[in-house]
């Protein structure tokens, strides 16, 4: 009898500890990109579960001490609630500046 207990206590602790698979676990890309010029790039893909990104990047100040890429790109999902959250993009010698209707300015 208490062996019985003990081990429906331990089956519903593993039942409880499984880890719940989300229902993006098998989401696959639907589309995909990607260009490498030397001086640029860009990339793109979309999955089915609607998370899709965009990418470019180009080199600037090429040759100089200042050479480095600025990069711009936007990729957006949708968050747990349904809502389809944007994020675009531009990442240079300012840093990563990242701007969306929901996030602060
Ligand atoms: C590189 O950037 C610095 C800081 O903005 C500037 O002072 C310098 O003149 C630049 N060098 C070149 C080669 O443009």
């Amino acid at each position: 009898m208490k062996t019985t207990i003990l081990s429906v206590i331990a089956f519903a602790s593993v039942v409880i500890a499984a880890p719940q698979l989300s229902p993006d676990h098998n989401a696959v890309i639907v589309k995909y990109n990607s260009d490498n010029g030397g001086d640029s790039y860009n990339y793109g893909y979309e999955t089915s579960n609607k998370i899709s990104h965009q990418e470019t990047g180009q080199l600037v100040n090429a040759g100089t001490e200042n050479e480095s890429m600025t990069v711009r790109g936007q990729f957006s999902y949708v968050g747990l609630d349904g809502v389809v959250y944007t994020i675009t993009y531009i990442a240079d010698e300012n840093g990563f500046q990242p701007q969306g209707a929901h996030i602060p300015h």
